[in-house]
């Protein structure tokens, strides 16, 4: 029966991250360095993108197992001509107890405020902005393509006017790049009814140069916050989740939900894979069943080939059934400075973060 499907490690299927283009304006060092992806770096020629008609029936038959979040990236999604077509195709669908999916986009912010209205009238209901530094400098260094950070709030704020409540700030911390901007961008945002999130500097993909003392432990970080800004741990909203909680506190020492919260997504320090329900689509349809996974499963082949629901959903289900991904837990098994286990893996602007 649809819904219960678990993978080796018991773990459902609950969340779908569609990456919809491989392509970004920005190049963070961390993700899809210059040097990689140059002029002559070879994207995906448009005919091998899965279309939209195309997402949207993996969407349906992924939704029919259970599915209940889904969430468009890239490379930068709003690169993709039209998105919000796709969004609205998408809100039409149901999950399995007949309400409509949790529809999630991540951005870096720099089309947003010349789209936000129309994606929050196709059905978009949530937005992550990622951004690392409120210093105008850091920030275009970090983006590496000059791009300034007013106009990245100015889309953070469109959003807002465009009726998205909850907005989420994603922000990469590296130790020495922009370490400093923590304390800046969390009073930045305290109060505001945005939520910052900060993620560890991960070993993803195979071109970031990734090193462990660039990595500022999420345990650190909330010391570093605390002393400056009073904080209380909160529980997790979700099982699976990847952010740990944690609230502004008033005088009293409880939270004060007028002040929001932060969160911080520990994937080096603390691996969360043992409830990891996550899958995630690539531009051409292949499905990876962990970020650090080496390869994918392809749909296309499926879809292009004149196969029925029937045998798409069954091929899903076969996949996610023999899933026992958890590379993140298994990487902390590892000496501290070990970047990865081997093989290439795939980069992240390619599957979607
Ligand atoms: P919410 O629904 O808003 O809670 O979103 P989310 O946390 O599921 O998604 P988001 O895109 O905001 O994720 C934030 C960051 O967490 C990503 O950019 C990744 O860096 C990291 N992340 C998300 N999922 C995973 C995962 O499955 N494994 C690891 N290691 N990191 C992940
Ligand atoms: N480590 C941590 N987060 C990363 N992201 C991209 N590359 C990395 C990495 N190496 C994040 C971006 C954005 C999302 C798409 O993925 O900051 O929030
Ligand atoms: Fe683009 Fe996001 Fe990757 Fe930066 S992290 S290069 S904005 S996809
Ligand atoms: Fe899931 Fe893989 Fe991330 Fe672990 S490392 S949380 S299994 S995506």
């Amino acid at each position: 029966p649809s819904g219960l499907l678990t993978d080796r490690l018991q773990r459902p299927l609950r969340d779908l991250r569609i990456s919809v283009t491989d392509r970004c304006n920005f190049r963070c060092a961390y993700c899809m360095p210059k040097e990689v992806f140059d002029k002559d770096y070879a994207y995906l020629p448009q005919q091998s993108l899965l279309t939209f008609e195309e997402i949207t029936r993996l969407a349906r038959l992924f939704l029919a197992h259970g599915v209940r979040k889904i969430r468009l990236t890239g490379g930068e999604p709003l690169l993709r001509k039209n998105l919000e077509l796709l969004v609205a195709q998408l809100a039409a669908l149901r999950t399995v107890d007949g309400t409509p999916p949790d529809l999630t986009l991540t951005t870096n912010g720099s089309l947003l405020a010349r789209k936000a209205r129309a994606l929050r009238d196709a059905g978009l209901q949530r937005v992550t902005v990622s951004l690392d530094a409120l210093d105008d400098t850091i920030f275009r260094r970090m983006n590496d393509v000059d791009f300034p950070v007013a106009d990245v709030l100015e889309g953070i704020a469109a959003a807002q006017q465009a009726g998205f409540e909850n907005l989420k700030v994603n922000m990469v911390v590296k130790r020495g790049t922009n370490d400093h901007e923590i304390l800046p961008m969390a009073r930045h945002f305290r109060g505001t009814g945005v939520t910052l999130r900060f993620i560890e500097y991960m070993d993803v993909g195979a071109t970031n140069g990734w090193r462990m003392d660039e990595v500022l432990p999420s345990a650190e970080l909330i010391a570093r916050l605390q002393a400056e800004l009073p904080l209380v741990p909160l529980a997790a909203s979700a099982p699976g989740e990847t952010a740990e909680r944690w609230g502004y506190a008033d005088a009293s020492g409880r939270h004060n939900p007028a002040l929001g919260e932060v969160g911080v997504i520990s994937s080096v320090t603390q691996a969360f894979c043992r409830d990891c329900n996550r899958a995630r689509l690539s531009t051409e349809g292949q499905v990876f069943l962990c970020l650090f996974a080496h390869q994918g499963w392809d749909l296309r082949h499926l879809l292009r080939g004149g196969a029925d629901d029937t045998q798409i959903a069954a091929s899903i289900a076969s996949i996610w059934q023999g899933r026992s991904d958890r590379y993140s837990e298994l990487r902390s098994a590892l000496p501290a400075d070990t970047s990865g286990m081997g093989a290439r893996r795939v980069e992240m602007s390619y599957i979607g973060g």
